[in-house]
């Protein structure tokens, strides 16, 4: 008899973003002409950059003779995109990161799900709350999370509350944690931390044995100055975190799929005998047995967003969302809302008008208004209350979005 994992049955039955595709689809079932405007999952709207294209045909095109044909590649990813993604994320910003400390893969949810591989499970774990929910559900599946209770959060994790009252800024855990899930600018709520207040951060993981697991997905929305686009900007971090980056949101790439996790070869983890051990073989030895590597031609469509004319092309995406963000902000403001984020993040974080919850909101957005939302609850119990706007949806559909709710 096969016995299951048991925490599969503890953990919400559906995926947050399954959940809400579900209930669209039953309203559209059951209103197939309703106009619907999705500004729920951050799924870009506009295409590749014109650069990505032109180099994923060509890749293709090599696979077609012996001469240029690529098999299994390395699963590390190939050295022309790691060198590119060193040079241009790194190098070119004053941060001092090696080819082998990039590890290529199918983009960072599967890498900010999958490196608790790497980690004992009775780790104790702190998240922000809201979250990602990949960040829980993956500790909840591996056993690190406890018992969920009844409002859904687990006796295990270490919730660091994010909310209007703390400007969003989390405490630093008041209890002994050893892995902390950052991701900035943030997802839900678009919010930031400063130079400063991520320095906070690292020489507190610096003095506590804490590693960070930081979520950089969104760096390429930042407009402000002050905030960092890498952890490694700032002193130090390099001994304490490891930080996930992606083309998805930057390039277009949700559906091509390609991102990257840095794991720098001074930090350590520390062993049962209290030796201490190189997180970067362990990643890379990990990757190696269940990685076969991201696909040639996606890693030559990834190389070409570096070339001149594919920066500029993702510079153009980047404006784009942005504007929309910038729209959703002034539209929401005008309609009473009180609102976060937005500035440096494609996300929008709204009050729901008082005493709606967020799946109510979300409800009536969806049936009264024929918007899609993110509820704020689905991503931890401190955001209930909030829904968040996603700005990756077609200018057009954003202003239209505004008007209805101005009405
Ligand atoms: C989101 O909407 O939070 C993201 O699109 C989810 C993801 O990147 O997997």
């Amino acid at each position: 008899m096969a016995q299951i994992n048991e925490n599969f049955i503890k953990i919400p039955a559906t995926y947050l973003f399954s959940e809400i595709a579900k209930r669209v689809a039953q309203h559209k079932e059951e209103n197939p002409t309703a106009p619907i405007i999705r500004m729920g999952i951050g799924d870009v709207s506009l295409p590749l950059p014109d650069a990505s294209v032109d180099a994923m045909i060509k890749a293709a095109d090599e696979q077609r003779s012996a001469a240029t044909f690529r098999g299994y590649g390395p699963e590390q990813g190939y050295a022309f995109l790691r060198e590119a993604i060193v040079i241009n994320d790194f190098t070119n910003n004053g941060i001092d990161i090696a080819e082998d400390e990039i590890f290529v893969s199918d983009g960072a949810k599967s890498d900010t799900g999958n490196i608790g591989d790497i980690f004992d499970v009775n780790n104790r774990v702190a998240i922000t709350d809201p979250s990602y929910p990949v960040y829980v559900d993956t500790n909840a599946m591996a056993g690190r999370a406890g018992e969920p209770t009844a409002t859904g959060e687990w006796t295990n994790l270490v919730y660091l509350q994010c909310n209007a009252e703390n400007n969003f800024v989390p405490a630093l855990p008041t209890e002994k944690v050893d892995l902390v899930y950052l991701c900035y600018p943030n997802n839900p709520t678009g919010t930031t931390l400063t130079k400063e207040q991520l320095t906070v951060w690292v020489e507190y993981a610096k003095a506590n044995n804490v590693i960070i697991l930081f979520d950089a997905a969104y760096e390429a929305f930042i407009t402000e100055k002050d905030v960092p686009h890498s952890i490694y900007e700032i002193e130090g971090a390099k001994d304490v975190a490891i930080e996930f980056r992606s083309f998805s949101k930057t390039a277009g790439f949700t559906g091509t799929r390609c991102g990257y996790t840095v794991v720098p070869k001074q930090l350590m983890g520390t062993a049962a005998n209290g030796e201490k051990v190189s997180l970067n073989k362990l990643w890379n030895r990990r990757q190696c047995t269940k990685f076969n590597g991201t696909s040639y031609v996606v890693q030559r469509a990834a190389e070409a967003t570096y070339t001149p004319e594919g920066k500029e092309q993702v510079k153009s995406l980047i404006d784009f969302y942005t504007e929309n963000a910038r729209i959703i902000r002034e539209g929401l403001t005008k309609a009473g809302y009180t609102i976060f984020g937005g500035v440096n993040a494609p996300y929008v974080w709204a009050k729901a008008p008082v005493g709606m919850g967020s799946w109510e909101y979300f409800d009536y957005l969806l049936k009264e208004k024929n918007i899609v939302t993110t509820p704020g609850a689905g991503f931890g119990a401190s955001g209930e209350g909030y829904v968040r706007f996603s700005a990756f949806g077609s200018k057009e559909n954003t202003i239209e979005a505004m008007k209805r709710l101005e009405r």
